[in-house]
């Protein structure tokens, strides 16, 4: 099916997104499974409790490396700069959707920016906790990892899991529910002129 008004994202953006998202929630039930006894039913759908342990930090893998290529393809675009800070200064006028007293955004709002920012840091995180939970022997000449570091690990992976999935939430909320017309941009790549206008009106897109 054609689209008409105007490409928001490449197909190479939103394959890498929908890796970095597909992976992500896959990491967030597994890791939930493993969270607590009564959850455990939850590696059903990853094919039972083994697998699940096996695949999860394999996953993990994926997760950061295409995480790592989604940092590098919009980091240009996710810099803060003057026009951020004012539509920080607004954002409890976005929330309530008083628009008019919202700065207009370029082509990410600065409410998208930091959620960039706070992924790239969570995802700093699991990886370097995530790796001594692992690899408790040792990786890359790093380690071996003893009980007390790889128990710290384990909660600062579990702090970052909680983070990073109540922000997850917003995110999905805003991206789908919240603002009919976004979820296409990451669909077919493209946004109506009237959708970009309304969103991101110093975005030339
Ligand atoms: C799995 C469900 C997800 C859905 C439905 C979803 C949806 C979307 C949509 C529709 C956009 C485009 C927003 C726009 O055009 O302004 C977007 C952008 C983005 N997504 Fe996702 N996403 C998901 C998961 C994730 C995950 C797990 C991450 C990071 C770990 C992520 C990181 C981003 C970032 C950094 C952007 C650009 C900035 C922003 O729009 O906030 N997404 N996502």
């Amino acid at each position: 099916m054609k689209h008409s008004g105007i490409q928001r994202f490449t197909f190479v953006e939103r394959v890498v997104h929908w890796v970095v998202g597909l992976s992500f929630l896959f990491l967030l039930l597994t890791g939930l499974a493993f969270s607590h006894p009564r959850l455990y039913w939850l590696t059903t759908f990853a094919g039972g409790g083994p697998t699940a342990r096996w695949l999860h930090p394999w996953v993990g893998v994926a997760f950061s490396i295409s995480f790592v290529a989604m940092f590098l393809i919009w980091l240009r675009d996710m810099r803060v700069d003057a026009d951020d800070r004012a539509w920080l200064r607004a954002i409890r006028h976005y929330a309530v959707h008083d628009k008019a007293k919202v700065p207009p955004a370029g082509k990410y709002n600065a409410g998208q920016k930091m959620f960039f920012w706070t992924m790239t840091l969570l995802g700093v995180a699991y990886l370097v906790s995530g790796l001594p939970i692992w690899m408790p022997a040792g990786i890359l000449g790093i380690g071996p990892f003893y009980g007390g570091v790889v128990n710290v690990m384990r909660l600062v992976h579990y702090l970052a899991t909680i983070g990073g999935g109540l922000f997850l939430i917003v995110h999905v909320y805003l991206g789908t529910v919240a603002y009919p017309g976004t979820i296409g941009a990451m669909l077919h790549g493209r946004v109506t002129r009237a959708w970009a206008k309304m969103h991101h009106a110093r975005w030339e897109g």
